[in-house]
């Protein structure tokens, strides 16, 4: 073996600090952080949520003060879920323009509207007793069709409330289109959307539950896609497109980045992922137990869905993230 043997040694571009930042392919920015954000009405203080250690369902007061801690550590957007107090089959507080979610985009808008965009998510799950995603039909199942008219509505009354992109969750056929055209009814055309195009039916959204207080009993699996599937996302990508979606969105994260990666291979507008419940709680809960390197992981796993494809991240870390990033 000669003495210069290997020629090739990819660890020279390794080898220091300076190196590594030089070549780095992936670099985080805080402005495409996005931080999810809940507000509950009712609460004269933030009440923590168990199985989301360090986040909290925010008071309209405490969510105030939490975009604009977001918007000065230079975090790209919020993405607002509202928790009302009275929940009913057809989810009336989603569409009430006195909604909780309704105040809460006014309330943020005029706080922080200028520096960060607001987005809120567009579904009934937060509002009905059932707990599902829409309305119910005679027999239980849940009403595509019914539901739509309901979407249709909560985007107008979150569009009137000042809202910049509003986020379809619900996984309904045909929801972007509805939501578009009842935007433009209204007089919405600049009020955009950020589809969920790719959104499985994840145990991952577990914490999330608690979150929100959604009462659901069975699952959302006539809805959300399958895990074992692919292929089905890339017509879920063609049909939001068609539909004139302006963003799209890949959900949960981590586990889904060869799917992140597939549509942001084909995808002309901008593609978005969001770090689920589950996975920030995932990590949270190896952290306190010292089990793993907390900071490094928030970053490595931001790291990775930035790799995978995503230009937006949706994170309950969006804040701190862009902190640790500065
Ligand atoms: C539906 C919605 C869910 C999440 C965001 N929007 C719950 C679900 O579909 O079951 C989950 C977000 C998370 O787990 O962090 N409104």
């Amino acid at each position: 073996m000669s003495a210069e043997f290997p020629s090739v040694r990819p660890r020279r571009l390794r080898s220091t600090p300076a190196m590594r930042r030089l070549v780095a392919e992936t670099r985080l920015h805080p402005a495409e952080l996005v931080l999810p954000a809940f507000v509950r009405e009712g609460l004269t203080e933030p009440k923590p949520i168990t199985a989301m250690p360090g986040v909290v369902q925010h008071t309209r007061d405490t969510l105030r003060r939490a975009a604009v801690e977001a918007a000065e550590a230079g975090v790209g957007g919020i993405m607002l879920f509202g928790v009302p107090e009275v929940q009913d089959a057809i989810g009336s507080e989603g569409t009430s323009p006195e909604g909780i979610l309704q105040l809460a985009i006014r309330d943020v808008v005029s706080e922080v509207g200028d520096a960060l965009v607001v987005m809120s998510d567009l579904c009934l799950d937060e509002y009905t007793d059932h707990g599902h995603c829409g309305v119910l039909a005679a027999d239980g199942s849940v009403d595509n069709d019914a539901t739509l008219e309901r979407y249709a509505e909560m985007a107008v009354v979150q569009a009137d409330a000042g809202v910049h992109l509003v986020g379809p969750s619900g996984m309904m056929d045909g929801q972007v289109a509805v939501i578009r055209r009842a935007l433009d009814d209204a007089g919405h055309q600049d009020v955009g959307v950020l589809a969920y195009t790719a959104k499985y039916a994840s145990a991952f959204f577990g914490p999330f539950r608690e979150a929100v207080g959604s009462s659901l009993k069975g699952d959302r699996k006539t809805y959300q896609q399958d895990p074992a599937n692919a292929r089905e996302a890339l017509r879920e990508l063609e049909q939001d497109l068609a539909e004139g979606a302006d963003m799209v969105m890949v959900k949960p994260a981590m586990a889904y980045l060869d799917i992140l990666r597939r549509i942001a291979d084909v995808s002309p507008v901008p593609v978005s992922a969001y770090q689920v419940s589950g996975e920030y709680s995932m990590v949270e809960a190896a952290a306190a137990n010292g089990w793993i390197d907390r900071e490094r992981t928030i970053l490595e796993t931001l790291t990775s869905i930035r790799r995978a494809g995503a230009e937006q991240i949706l994170t309950y870390w969006a804040t701190e993230a862009a902190g640790l990033l500065r």
